[in-house]
């Protein structure tokens, strides 16, 4: 995967972020999420009133493209004002998991960009 189409996929995590509804934990995240054919969709977290009906940039992306037909990703980036890396919470892991086990995670800090695989991040997953 080449620099420049990292930067593009962090930058669009960014724009993505811009559209975040976080009245409460007014911590606003952004996601990209790079299909196979070079698609990009980009998420933000949607917060609730009844907190449990949050929902988390990385999962809004990976459902907008599912409910679009896509089903193969590579790369997803994510993106916040943090300090350090934004690590993605447990159930975005096991979300990725289904959808994009031998995926790359970008993640940015105040530093650098990294990539982690997905499978680092959460080497098992629930299954049955
Ligand atoms: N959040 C994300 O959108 N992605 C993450 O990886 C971690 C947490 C959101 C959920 C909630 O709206 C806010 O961050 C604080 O937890």
């Amino acid at each position: 995967m080449d620099r420049e189409l990292e930067e593009k996929l962090m930058e669009a995590a960014k724009q993505g972020r811009e559209q975040s509804y976080s009245p409460y934990s007014k911590f606003a995240v952004g996601a990209a999420l790079l299909c196979k054919d070079g698609t990009i969709f980009t998420g933000c977290n949607i917060e609730n009133v009844s907190y449990g009906a949050t929902m988390c940039a990385e999962r809004v992306a990976i459902f907008k493209a599912i409910s679009n037909g896509y089903r193969e990703f590579e790369m997803i980036a994510v993106y916040s004002e943090l300090e350090d890396y934004t690590y993605p919470c447990g159930m975005c892991l096991q979300v990725m998991q289904e959808f994009m086990p031998e995926g790359i995670v970008l993640l940015e800090n105040k530093k650098e960009m990294k990539r982690f695989l997905v499978r680092e991040l959460m080497p098992t997953k629930f299954e049955f």
